[in-house]
């Protein structure tokens, strides 16, 4: 995180995720990260696919480097984001999964499903997500091998 502006986090979601999206965006924010909110806001239906594009071209422009999905199962919604080959994206059920996501994978996005994990679960993936820091090694030959030049 660059020291003098604390880093902005990207998150979006379908109409199943305002809800657990406005609560890890409080989080975000009280651990002092900026948010970028991509929505959606509201219960009317929406298509995930078109809110991890959003997010899939925040992070190509430089906006966010590292950012928050949320759909009603967190599937849909991965599988969109990573179509997108600068996006590795973790859909996370447990803090293990979240932890390990970043130690191995190198994870830039945690996918979560608000109808399937309860909103403490879903917080404290996020936050092992973003304290995780990726080990490299022979992990780092592994993402090589996915990475499209
Ligand atoms: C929307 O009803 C639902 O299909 C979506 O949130 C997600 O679970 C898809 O994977």
């Amino acid at each position: 995180m660059d020291a003098q502006r604390p880093e902005t986090i990207g998150i979006a979601c379908d109409h199943a995720g305002p809800e657990l999206k406005a609560i890890l965006i409080a989080d975000l924010k009280t651990a002092g990260f900026g948010v970028l909110d991509l929505g959606t806001n509201g219960p009317d239906s929406v298509d995930y696919p078109d809110f991890a594009d959003k997010l899939a071209a925040a992070i190509k422009k430089g906006e966010v480097k590292r950012g928050i999905l949320i759909c009603g199962t967190g599937i849909g919604i991965s599988i969109a984001a990573n179509r997108h080959s600068h996006v590795r994206a973790a859909l996370a059920h447990n803090t293990t999964a979240a932890k390990l996501s970043r130690l191995h994978n190198d994870a830039n996005v945690l996918a979560l499903g608000a109808r399937v994990i309860g909103s403490e679960v879903a917080r404290d993936c996020l936050k092992v997500f973003l304290e995780t820091e990726f080990e490299g090694g022979r992990h780092q030959r592994r993402i090589d091998k996915m990475t499209v030049s």
